[in-house]
């Protein structure tokens, strides 16, 4: 495993972090704890000490079962979750980082994490309804206080993020970046590079498609966020899983790796992220873990990458479906 630090704090994270989003169940086809138990811990045993988490995976599920893998092991992880989303019973979610929210989710997630800390705390969207001095105040008194250990933003633009800290200390930033969605490398990666900020970039594995398993033939179930990812809508997802092909002969014939090797030395190797962010409810999922650590990504390979992305995907599209409306209280 590989460390980094982030800078203003006492925190020494793994550079590959546990996602838990699938491992709530809501948007991923249902859940299966013990499963989801036996992933965390496997991720502990190949050196990942990041467990990221947020209120919303599975409207509190998702931290409850980090909760339930915590017991023992709670002084060597570092955890990450978040506020600033509320979510109504009937699947509408909206936004919201008042300060009110906040305090009350921070209380809700302790609880179901079975701690009286937490390491990362990360507003998960922006709200433009909400004042963001309000925001940034609320998450210093937060800092200050002891109950959160380093503050975070995530989906925020660089103007966001300049404006959160007029009134708070900012330590981590939250964007996706894979393979196959590097808007951040535009501007919110730049943005975090030059203010210091660890960057754990989400969706290391765009949703699983660069994990290397899927096939045209590939069926998602339920209430699997693929069914609308449009990624996965044909003919969209042929494109995505030709140039998949492509990478992964590359990785076999470069390193003797695979694309799922690939896509994580990608991100280890871009010196913008601190932590890549790695979803995974299987343990065997997190097997692949060790082959991303002997080899390296030079600037050559990047620019091949991004040629075969290129040819092989002309309609290319990002995560941008999955943001939450705005805030709709009045
Ligand atoms: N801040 C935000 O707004 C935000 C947004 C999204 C994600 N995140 C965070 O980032 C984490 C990672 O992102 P992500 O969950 O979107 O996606 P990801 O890492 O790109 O993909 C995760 C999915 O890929 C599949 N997968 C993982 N390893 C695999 C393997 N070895 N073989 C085959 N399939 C494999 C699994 O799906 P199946 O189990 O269905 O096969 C898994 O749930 C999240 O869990 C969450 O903590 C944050």
């Amino acid at each position: 495993m590989e460390f980094t630090s982030i800078v203003g704090t006492q925190l020494r994270p793994s550079r590959i972090g546990l996602g838990t989003w699938a491992i709530g169940g809501l948007e991923w086809g249902g859940h299966d704890d013990e499963a989801a138990l036996a992933t965390i811990r496997r991720a502990f045993d190949a050196g990942i000490n990041v467990i990221d988490t947020a209120p919303i995976y599975g409207e509190g599920h998702a931290e409850e079962v980090v909760g339930k893998a915590l017991k023992g092991w709670r002084d060597r992880v570092m955890l990450a979750t978040k506020a600033g989303l509320e979510w109504h019973g009937n699947g509408e979610v909206s936004r919201n980082a008042s300060a009110a929210r906040i305090y009350k989710e921070l209380d809700a997630s302790l609880r179901r994490l079975q701690t009286d800390y937490v390491d990362v705390y990360l507003v998960h969207w922006p709200d433009d309804r909400t004042p963001m001095e309000e925001t940034a105040l609320a998450m210093a008194g937060l800092f200050k206080s002891g109950k959160i250990r380093a503050i975070g933003v995530s989906n925020f633009s660089p103007a966001q993020m300049q404006e959160f800290a007029r009134y708070a200390p900012l330590h981590v930033v939250q964007p996706p970046y894979n393979i196959f969605e590097t808007a951040a490398a535009r501007d919110v990666l730049p943005y975090a590079q030059s203010h210091e900020l660890c960057a754990f970039t989400y969706s290391a594995l765009c949703r699983g498609l660069l994990s290397g398993t899927m096939t045209r033939e590939t069926v998602f179930h339920g209430d699997d966020v693929r069914l609308t990812d449009p990624k996965f809508q044909q003919p969209r997802f042929d494109h995505y899983l030709d140039a998949v092909a492509r990478l992964d002969a590359i990785a076999r014939e470069r390193f003797g790796k695979r694309v799922i090797h690939l896509a994580l030395r990608w991100l280890l190797d871009s010196p913008a992220v601190g932590v890549a962010l790695w979803g995974a409810r299987k343990p065997h999922q997190l097997g692949p873990i060790d082959g991303a650590f002997d080899f390296q990504v030079d600037d050559d390979l990047r620019k091949t990458i991004v040629d075969i992305v290129t040819e092989e995907v002309p309609d290319p599209i990002g995560p941008d479906f999955l943001a939450p409306p705005l805030a709709t209280r009045s």
